[in-house]
């Protein structure tokens, strides 16, 4: 599911998505539809003029679909609650150098408290088994 998302950028607000959750049935999992799933949604955003879409999940899945290390490229997470190498984004054709900034979720993911993780999932390695 794609969710409209801001990045606060030091010009302005730019609107951008978040890829999450992502889901394929089990008896269907590991057919490569989770690929085409990530792939549809990027080319939907940029066919949208959408510039960044971003997520929270595994870097072994996502960053063979599209997705970097966000905090590398200097973006700033919504939380202090990911996993390590977990904030990734996906710059589309629109991107522009200067939007760069804060990643910031809309109200009602903050109200279903579903940003990062909390308590033992936080401790917990996660990499490969949250995706
Ligand atoms: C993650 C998920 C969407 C992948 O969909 P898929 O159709 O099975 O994925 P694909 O067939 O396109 O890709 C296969 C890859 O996914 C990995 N994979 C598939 N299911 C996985 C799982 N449950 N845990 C970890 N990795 C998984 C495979 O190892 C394979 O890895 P590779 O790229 O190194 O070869 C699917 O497993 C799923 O719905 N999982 C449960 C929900 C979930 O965790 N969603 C992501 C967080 S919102």
């Amino acid at each position: 599911m794609l969710s409209a998302c801001r990045l606060d950028a030091l010009p302005r607000l730019v609107d951008v998505l978040s890829l999450s959750p992502l889901g394929v049935l089990p008896e269907f999992q590991r057919r490569g539809i989770g690929t085409r799933l990530v792939a549809d949604a990027l080319a939907g955003a940029d066919s949208r003029g959408i510039p960044l879409v971003f997520l929270e999940g595994s870097p072994h899945y996502y960053g063979k679909r599209g997705f970097a290390d966000a905090t590398k490229l200097g973006f700033r997470p919504p939380t202090l609650r990911y996993p390590p190498g977990a904030f990734q984004v996906a710059k589309l054709s629109s991107y522009e150098e200067w939007m760069t900034g804060t990643f910031v979720y809309p109200d009602v993911f903050w109200a279903l408290d579903c940003v990062g993780l909390r308590g033992e999932r936080l401790k917990a390695p996660q990499p490969d088994a949250r995706v």
